[in-house]
């Protein structure tokens, strides 16, 4: 067969491929082959949007020009033929102008790393194609596939609020509640700045002058298709355009693959390393895309994509009598918590049934429903029902390998039938199911009597399931109490999940089942009693209503208060102002660059790493052979290559490459080097090492009780223990486990190495947050000077703490590879790789004892922390000592103890993250506060204020807390938030709701700012000037989302008394400013920002007599006067933090320059059947001094508030018991999406707090704020508390444990009630679950 040619538009002009490989995707394409890098790789399987393009065809079957945003990283480039894609490079242009969309998220401080919005851009924009002025509740759908890791995203929907027809700015007319012009002033009066960006700045849309579609693609919208075929290096693809051509083809390839949406393919393909060798697309054929009302229900195609059956069966729902759609109502409810719309609008309904997946959606609701499924081979056609039968074992269906599934048909329902969907996942939006299931029950005509009964599960087995035992046994019963009783108990019983199963929660998978049919089964009552108002089988008692509503989301409600510059401030002066980030024009147009952005060059070769699937084993060999025959392979490296040192880390206990052993799966054994990334995976994956295992340890308590430790314990402790227990009224003492946290920056690791050909030299473009060891690393591996060894960082996609040292593991290798090969190498890590091998922060365990009095006031504290650090020491005994200097949180305890441990384990080495052990440290405390409340019987918010600090009071490592302003934060919380009237709020919602509890927590936070390896508390900067006047500011600091680069030159710009618009930075480099600390420890805005001030004094300094011969002259006249009296206008700066001397020892000394402070209230709901929570209302009062940007300041509240919800209640790493990490993509490790931030969100700078310690009376930012999100956590506890109270045994002074995070599984299997009893099933001893708690 001759190869075809693909023919489409990419942003207007025409792209023709004759080589279109069925391999590669749209999102490769454009990077590699158009050289178009805004479309961003942030996972490569749908799941983060970072890749988001806009289709426009003209679809045949609906006769019009259809517009839809998609994954670029799941588009075949074969699937495209006659495709008008555009990218974010198309729709606008720092260098022309910006398109609004663009305009509005930076202006609106919507992107901070950068890396997510060109993703956000094009599905706001394909939302607006669509509809221009749509409604808020469309703008937060459109959003359903996107992740953003920095923001927040509050202020992406608010700046994009602006564009809706019943939520954009009325400009304070009144016409809109959540108008940020009605915050104008607060209850002290105090004037505050109305807005962080001013919505009448924004350039209006107009629709009329976007691109249109390709006049040559409108005029072949009836020319008649041909079969296409196009041919890759191993794979074939045929377009098919006719069913009979389909049929044909299956009964010739039987083995054929059908590909439509290739959302499950594609994802196979790239991680599973399947290979189909033929593909068969059958999307242009008509049978398959044909939408038929007919009499018993609406009939799809197999290829209708899943956005059409969704407005299909919508416009039904709004067009038929509701008796008719109660299915359909079902199925909405699945796709409406299904994926994004990027893979809705192209994933089609028939690939979601044939994949069979044990966990589809789609499949319990067709199946309850009985839905009619019509399948076709060559000269056969059959319907048959979806029952039971349908799906004989895993991923398997009845149909035959030459038979295709042509239509699904959605019945209709009818009078006396009820039919519900139920969903449960880690995160509602783009989650996949823990259970999913749908449930029809048919009523003898006129009575409650059962006629069908049918309750079908996903999730349940390795197959969609239907409960036949169960509903079987309830044909001819009525629909009352006692049904409800024997269908639990029966399902209890029918229901099996083995102890091991794959996805593990066995417990609370089983609960929810049960949990779900009560929804059902009340949800009926509820409709019974509409229709009828006979009492036929009992009534709905009101305090159950709530139970049977389905997932609503309120609009959303913000405010944000800080304090404006102060009267009289030049306004040029830009510092204390809302800058927005310098870059995120250029981030928001695509045309911001970030490391893989870099253009390859010529003689460019990839490298993939080879990584140890064994946790602890001795290597036996390593074989290449299969790896040498894959096409472009240049080399293999292992550590015999090195001609350095192959001992790298921190601390010396690393190698660059395992030399015999291995200590966790992921540990870099050797890479590949390839012509190709592509190539580079398939010779990874074909290098077969074999090992010898050895006894691996892989939990905290496994390392306890082989005394598998790091180094010594260490401790501070002050006051009598002894003494303290022994006058408490009260002793509390147990046990408390907080998970590990994977950073998840929306750009993996990338590092580019280029061999200079000169003396050893080497410059390397390195996504990392330390440019000093990326170059040490680098040059002790290859046994050459620092000096040889240029690092330079333009900008990350984000960090966290997981780019300051485990960068180099990347780095190091791809520098042998360049210096191996003398031709430039590029690596950047797929996600899955970046989660495996790379780290995260370390889960801590904690054994804790606290003595109290009856008044609530701890008189002794006794903490013994234990945290999984890994397989290397890397920054674990920093993050220790900071989790013992925050074992206080913010209270004052007279006699305390807290210890150490580091667990030596065999998993990837865990590493810096937000918080630093600071946030692990304060969770433990706040977790024995809240005990303390509990048991005394008091208020919590009333304990906690009673044992916190004073102005003056000195903490547990003796350090005075001077500038104290918690009370100030704390009192104005509490009356922002309206603490008290709220609660009483709580208590009456709780009394009122059986099912459904409302929690309301205000916890405060103290943070220490100063790196505590004191030597790195130093900063270097460059100024220099030009002739023209313009500025080059560089400094030791490395951007990544944070906003440093932006206060920088608001700070210099002050410093000089120019414009920022004089300033400019470029990068960040070892040849600028050397031996430069990590950005890290929140202290990079203090400690380069004092190094700028310095270096711009000393060129004032030059300027001086200049000066003063011109005074009234200008900045570039002075400039030019230097220059030619050969004045330098080139200087540095340099700053180091005075008096950082405290000694773990003697317990004394200074550890911190100064502390951040902050306070927030939130209010949240539970489900209690399903352990779902809503966060209702969070406020926060946050101490940023004088804040030098009020709306980066405001972004890292808020942005890091929302990491920590992620990290106390939503993200959970599993782990099997071999150590393998299961969690390593946004597929199975959920971050916070839109849909998980409060829904009143309020954030609030504390005012007149000018901190005398740093740049121009600021304050640290980054991390501080992350702990707040704590205050969820509690809050869910407290509404844990109200659900056990009322169902168990219990309490409400009880004590129970909830470890963090919060999933919805803890809070379910916390609620105890019968349905958790009926669920429970003995352990067996010797049952190896599917995951550990690490
Ligand atoms: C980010 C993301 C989120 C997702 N979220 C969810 C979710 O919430 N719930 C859920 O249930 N699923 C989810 N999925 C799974 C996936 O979207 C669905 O299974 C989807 O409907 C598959 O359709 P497709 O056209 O993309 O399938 P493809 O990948 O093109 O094909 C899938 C399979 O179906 C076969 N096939 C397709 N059409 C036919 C036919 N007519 N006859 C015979 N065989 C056929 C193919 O041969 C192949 O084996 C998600 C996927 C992604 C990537
Ligand atoms: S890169 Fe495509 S969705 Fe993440
Ligand atoms: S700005 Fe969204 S991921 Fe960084």
């Amino acid at each position: 067969m001759t190869a075809d040619e693909v023919v489409f538009f990419v942003n207007g002009k025409k792209v023709v491929e004759k080589n279109a490989d069925p391999e590669m995707t749209l999102l490769v394409y454009l990077r590699r082959k158009l050289g178009l890098c805004g479309t961003k790789l942030g996972c490569g399987e749908g799941g983060c949007g970072a890749c988001t393009v806009m289709f426009s065809k003209y679809d045949r079957f609906q006769n019009k020009i259809v517009h839809f945003p998609a994954n670029a990283c799941l588009a075949p480039i074969c699937s495209l033929h006659h495709v008008a894609v555009t990218t974010v490079e198309g729709i606008g242009s720092v260098k022309t102008r910006l398109h609004p969309v663009q305009e509005r998220i930076a202006k609106s401080h919507g992107s901070q790393c950068g890396f997510c919005t060109p993703g956000m851009v094009m599905s706001m924009y394909a939302l607006l194609r669509n509809k221009p002025e749509p409604t808020i509740e469309e703008i937060e759908n459109a959003f359903q596939g996107n992740l953003c890791r920095c923001t927040g995203y509050r202020p992406i929907l608010q700046g994009y609020r602006t564009f809706a027809m019943d939520g954009g700015c009325c400009g304070g007319k009144g016409g809109n509640p959540n108008c940020c012009m009605n915050q104008k002033t607060d209850h002290t009066q105090v004037t505050h700045s109305p807005s962080l960006f001013n919505p009448e700045e924004f350039m209006p849309l107009d629709p009329t002058q976007e691109p249109i579609f390709p006049p040559e693609l409108l005029r072949l919208k009836d020319a008649p298709r041909k079969q296409l075929c196009f041919q890759g290096e191993r794979v074939t693809w045929i377009q098919a355009c006719t069913l009979r051509e389909l049929l044909d083809l299956k009964a010739k390839h039987p083995d054929a693959k059908l590909v439509v949406g290739n959302t499950e393919i594609g994802v196979e393909m790239k991680f599973k390393n399947r290979l189909f060798p033929l593909i068969v697309c059958p999307a242009w054929i008509p049978e398959l895309n044909l939408v038929e009302h007919r009499q018993e229900g609406i009939s799809f195609g197999a290829a209708c994509p899943l956005s059409l059956v969704e407005k299909t069966l919508a416009e039904a729902v709004v067009e038929l009598p509701a008796l008719k759609t109660e299915v359909f109502r079902g199925v909405l409810e699945q796709l409406r918590w299904f994926s994004g719309k990027q893979v809705k609008s192209v994933a089609s309904i028939g690939g979601n049934v044939i994949t069979a997946s044990p966990i589809s959606d789609l499949n319990p609701v067709l199946m309850a429903s009985g839905a009619k499924m019509t399948l076709a081979s060559q000269g056969t056609r059959r319907t048959v029902r979806m029952d039971h039968t349908f799906f004989p074992d895993y991923r398997r269906t009845l149909l035959s390998p030459e038979e295709i599934l042509l239509a699904i048909e959605i019945p209709f329902s009818r009078e006396g039938e009820f039919f519900s969907a139920f969903k449960q996942a880690s995160r509602r939006e783009d989650d996949i199911a823990k259970v999913t299931c749908g449930m029809r029950v048919l009523f003898k005509p006129g009575t409650t009597e059962v006629k069908e009964l049918a309750v079908c599960y996903g999730g349940m087995a390795n197959r969609t399931i239907s409960a036949l035992k169960t509903t079987q046994k309830q044909l001819s019963k009525e629909w009352n109490e006692q049904l409800l009783q024997d269908v639990c108990a029966s399902l209890a019983e029918e229901l099996h999940l083995p102890h091991n199963a794959p996805g593990g929660m066995v417990e609370y998978r089983r609960t929810l089942t049960l949990s779900f049919f009560f929804k059902f089964y009340l949800t009926v009552l509820k409709k019974l009693g509409k229709a009828d108002s006979k009492d036929k089988c009992g009534q709905l008692d009101p305090t159950y209503d709530s139970a049977t509503l389905l997932f609503q989301k309120d609009p959303p409600a913000n405010v944000q208060l800080f304090q404006e510059v102060p009267e009289g401030q030049s306004a040029e002066d830009m510092v204390g102002r809302p800058l927005p980030h310098l870059a995120a024009s250029m981030q928001a147009s695509g045309e911001a660059v970030y490391c893989d952005d870099i253009p390859r060059y010529e003689n460019e070769l990839s490298l993939r790493l080879v990584t140890s699937t064994r946790a602890h084993a001795k290597i036996k060999s390593i074989d290449t052979s299969e790896a040498q025959k894959v096409p472009g392979f240049v080399c293999f490296l292992s550590a015999d290559d090195i001609p350095g040192s192959n001992i790298t880390g921190l601390f010396g206990d690393e190698t660059v490459f395992a030399k015999d052993k291995v200590t966790c799966i992921g540990h870099i054994i050797g890479a590949v080097v390839t012509d190709t990334p592509e190539h580079a995976q398939r010779a990874a994956q074909a290098v077969k090492v074999t090992y010898e295992e050895l006894p691996a340890i892989i939990t905290i308590e496994d390392a306890i009780k082989n005394n598998s430790f790091y180094g010594a314990e260490l401790k501070i402790e002050k006051g009598n223990l002894k003494k303290g227990f022994a006058e408490a009224d009260n002793v509390v003492s147990g046990e408390l486990y907080i998970g590990g946290q994977e950073h998840f920056y929306l750009e993996t690791h990338c590092t580019i190495a280029v061999p200079k050909g000169e003396e050893g030299e080497m410059e390397l473009f390195v996504s990392t947050q330390n440019t000093m060891k990326t170059q040490s690393f680098v040059a002790k591996m290859l046994g050459v000077p620092e000096n040889r060894i240029l690092v330079r960082v333009k900008r990350m996609g984000g960090g966290f703490g997981g780019k300051e040292t485990r960068s180099t593991v990347v780095s190091t290798a791809v520098a042998l590879a360049a210096h191996k090969t003398g031709r430039p190498v590029r690596c950047m890590l797929d996600r899955d790789e970046d989660m495996l091998i790379t780290g995260g922060r370390h889960p801590f365990l904690a054994r804790y004892k606290v003595g109290f009095m009856k008044t609530g006031k701890v008189v002794a504290l006794e903490v013994d922390h234990y945290s999984n650090a890994g397989n290397t020491m890397d920054l674990s005994q920093s993050i220790m000592e900071r989790a013992l200097f925050h074992m206080d949180n913010c209270y004052k305890i007279p006699n305390i103890r807290g210890t150490g441990r580091l667990c030596k384990t065999n998993l990837a080495s865990n590493t810096a993250f937000r918080g630093f052990g600071g946030p692990q440290g304060m969770f433990i405390a706040e977790h024995w506060m809240s005990e303390v409340a509990v048991t005394c019987g008091l208020p919590a918010e009333e304990v906690r204020r009673k044992n916190m600090y004073k102005e003056g009071d000195v903490t547990h490592f003796n350090q005075k807390l001077e500038g104290f302003t918690l009370s100030r934060c704390w009192e104005e919380c509490l009356a922002n938030s309206q603490y008290q009237a709220r609660r009483s709020e709580v208590e009456n919602f709780n009394k009122q709701n059986c099912w459904k509890k409302r929690g309301l927590c205000i916890i405060p936070t103290k943070f220490g700012i100063s790196f505590t390896l004191f030597f790195l508390n130093q900063a270097g900067a460059l100024v220099h000037v030009y002739t023209d006047g313009s500025v080059l500011l560089t400094h030791g600091g490395t951007e990544m989302g944070q906003g440093l680069h932006t206060k920088m030159v608001q700070v210099a710009s002050r410093a000089l008394d120019i414009p920022t618009s004089k300033i400019h930075i470029s990068e960040t480099s070892t040849n600028t400013v050397p031996n430069a600390s990590p950005t890290a420890a929140s202290v990079s805005t203090d400690l380069n920002g004092q190094a700028v001030v310095k270096a711009c004094e000393t060129i004032l300094e030059r300027l001086k007599p200049i000066k003063k011969k011109n005074p009234h002259g200008s900045w570039e006249e002075w400039v030019k006067a230097a220059y030619e009296n050969s004045v330098s206008l080139s200087a540095t700066g340099f700053y180091s933090t005075p008096d950082l001397n405290y000694s773990f020892e003697t317990n004394s000394g200074k550890a911190f320059h100064y502390f951040s402070y902050g306070v927030a209230c939130s209010e949240v709901e539970i489900d209690c059947l399903t352990g779902d929570h809503k966060n209702l209302r969070t406020d926060i009062v946050m101490d940023v001094g004088s804040s030098l940007n009020p709306a980066i300041d405001i972004g890292q509240v808020e942005g890091g508030f929302v990491q920590g919800l992620g990290l106390f209640t939503m993200e959970e790493l599993h782990y099997s018991p071999e150590g393998s990490l299961h969690t390593r993509g946004p597929s199975t490790y959920k971050i916070p999406a839109f849909g998980s931030i409060p829904i009143e969100f309020h954030v609030s700078l504390l005012r007149n707090c000018p901190n005398q310690k740093a740049i121009y009376s600021s304050k640290a930012v980054g991390e501080p704020p992350l702990f707040l999100a704590a205050s969820i956590f509690f809050a869910i506890k407290d509404a844990i508390r109200a659900a056990r109270a009322q169902h168990g045994t219990y309490n409400m002074n009880e004590l129970f444990r909830l470890d963090s995070p919060a999933t919805p599984e803890k809070i379910r299997n916390a609620c105890v009630d019968k349905f958790t009893t009926l669920a429970v099933t003995g352990v067996p001893e010797d049952c190896k679950p599917w995951c550990l708690r690490v």
